[in-house]
This record gives structure tokens, C-alpha cells and sequence, in this order.
């Protein structure tokens, strides 16, 4: 009920405005459920943006999503609700730094987490996500990359692929809190618990778990019904997305939370909508070669 009021008003405003919300799954369950158009990991809301026809695009998650939508989409608005909404990776480099290192290592490819800025991106050879960053790094054919800004995404896809990987100290604040230790006790405490670690998790998390994968990925594991009792090794909205659609399924629910994520609520989209703020630009002067980087990742 304390919700339902907004909901209604969104509702309202998306038709008045003609415009969808795209929610990534760390969203809270009111926006997940009750608001979203679209919802789902980093890869599938750029998908998605692409192909929106509506004149506005609201997005429900964090500044580097808004900017790869507005940059596949140039002539939509798209609305981010709160312009606190950023991300630790993110903050880790900046184009700056991609300049230094290509200096340091010249030739060798640049492979850029699309969690960073439009910047950054403009700086790069290409982008990828949690859900496709091997098959992007093996799409290169070359035996060393750069893969930045986060060190254990980076450290973990190195174990899947023959390619050296040269990386940056860029760490997501909500997974680098997970220990071995704590996974290993959750186990003890609960039998027959299956383990699905985010790979932005330090590798030795990683290795205590049974499945590693996107947002996306762990999403299809649950809805594989592979698993009657599960702890997500991510943020803490997953577990409570996904206890709604898979009420067979107990999940288990140490979790961290990620403040960017938070800030975006449903008092937060009204505003935006009823405001139209806060419009997210990026500046031409790297627009161009920030899109061709996310649209290389796109065709691989
Ligand atoms: P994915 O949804 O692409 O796995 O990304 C996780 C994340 O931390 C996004 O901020
Ligand atoms: Fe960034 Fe981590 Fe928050 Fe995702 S969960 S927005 S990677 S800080």
C-alpha cells in the first residue's frame, strides 16, 4: 500500500510521457515488478535501448547504463533519477589512465568493462559485459589484452581463456566484500546449498562456488530448477527479484548492498518523469568513438 500510490503515477506519467522504464536486476522489487518494461543484466539493457521506439527512456539502474543508452539511442531522452547513481568501477579510471597504459603497452588491445564512463569507453578498442567478456576477448584473436577497470573480472575470465590479461585495481564495492570463509559457513549451515558467485566476486570467492555468471546468468540457473536452495553471491535485490517468480525455490540471503542502485526508488522515477529530469548527454567529442566501442561488443 505505502507504494501503490507512486506506482499509480508512474504508470500515469510513462503513457503521458510515452516512455519505458528499463530496470537492471538490482533494482528493488517495486520497480522490478510493478514499473519496468524491460528488465534484466548490463548487456541486455543495452540490447534492449537500442531498439526502444518510445520518446523517452527512464533508467533504473546506475549512470553507466544511461550513458551506453543515450549513446545506442542518440535521439531518445533518456532519464537517470538520481545523479548519485554511480558506480565504484566506474570511479576507478578515468581516460587519463587508458592513454597512460596504452602508452605503457603499445599494441596490445584495450577491453573496457562497460561499467565506466563514456569517456573511457572513447578510449578503448572495445567493450563487454559480465556475460560476454571471454567471448569478447577471444573474438580479438591476439595472445595479451588489456582488460579494465575490474581486476578480479579480469583475474577470472584469465582462468577461462589461454589469453594474458593485463589488468587495472578497479574493484565493484559490493562484491569485493564477499569472503571464501563466509560462502564456506553459509554451506555448513545450510545442506545442499548451490552457490552462484557474480564474477566481479575476487576469484578465491569464485572458486567456492558452484556457478559463476552474470546477473542474467544466475537469473537462468534458478529458472533451470536446477537448485532447491540457493545463495546468490551478489547484490542483495537478485534474491528478492527472483523469490518472486521461483517461490519453490529458498534463498538463502547474506547479500550486500549496493548504495548506487539504491538511490534510484520510486519517489525518485515519479520525480524524473513528472520533471523529465535528470537528462543524461554525452558529449560529442567522444560520442562517437564511445559507441563504436559497445557496438563492437555488440556484433561479437
Ligand atoms: P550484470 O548485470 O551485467 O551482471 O552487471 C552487474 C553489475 O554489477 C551491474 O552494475
Ligand atoms: Fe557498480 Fe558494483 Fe554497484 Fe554494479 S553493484 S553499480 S558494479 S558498485
Amino acid at each position: 500500500p505505502a507504494f501503490s500510490e507512486d506506482i499509480a503515477a508512474i504508470l500515469a506519467l510513462k503513457e503521458k510521457h510515452n516512455a519505458v522504464i528499463l530496470a537492471h536486476n538490482y533494482q528493488t522489487p517495486e520497480i522490478f515488478h510493478c514499473v519496468a518494461d524491460v528488465t534484466g543484466d548490463s548487456l541486455a539493457l543495452a540490447r534492449k535501448a537500442q531498439e526502444v521506439e518510445a520518446d523517452v527512456i527512464v533508467m533504473a539502474g546506475v549512470a553507466f547504463m544511461a550513458e551506453t543508452a543515450k549513446l545506442l539511442n542518440p535521439s531518445r531522452t533518456v532519464l537517470l533519477p538520481s545523479v548519485e547513481a554511480g558506480c565504484s568501477l566506474a570511479d576507478s579510471i578515468t581516460a587519463a589512465d587508458v592513454r597512460l597504459l596504452r602508452a605503457r603497452y603499445p599494441g596490445v588491445p584495450v577491453v573496457t568493462y562497460v561499467n565506466t564512463s563514456a569517456d573511457v569507453k572513447a578510449e578503448s578498442d572495445i567493450c563487454c559485459t559480465s556475460g560476454n567478456a571471454r567471448k569478447v576477448i577471444e573474438s580479438l584473436g591476439v595472445e595479451e589484452v588489456i582488460m579494465i577497470p575490474d581486476e578480479f573480472l579480469a583475474q577470472n575470465v584469465a582462468k577461462e581463456t589461454g589469453v594474458k590479461i593485463i589488468t587495472w585495481k578497479g574493484h565493484c564495492e559490493v562484491h569485493e566484500r564477499f569472503t571464501p570463509e563466509e560462502i564456506r559457513a553459509w554451506r555448513a549451515a545450510y545442506p545442499g546449498l548451490v552457490v552462484l558467485a557474480h564474477p566481479e566476486c575476487p576469484p578465491e570467492v569464485v572458486a567456492e562456488a558452484d556457478f559463476s555468471g552474470s546477473t542474467a546468468g544466475m537469473s537462468d540457473f534458478v529458472a533451470s530448477g536446477q537448485a532447491g536452495r540457493v545463495l546468490l553471491v551478489t547484490e542483495c535485490s537478485m534474491s528478492d527479484n527472483l523469490a518472486v517468480d521461483h517461490p519453490e525455490v529458498e534463498f538463502v540471503r547474506p547479500c550486500n548492498l549496493c548504495p548506487h542502485m539504491k538511490h534510484i526508488t520510486l519517489a525518485a522515477i515519479r520525480k524524473s518523469l513528472e520533471q523529465r529530469e535528470v537528462e543524461v548527454t554525452v558529449d560529442a567529442s567522444v560520442a562517437d568513438r564511445a559507441r563504436l566501442s559497445i557496438e563492437r561488443m555488440l556484433a561479437v
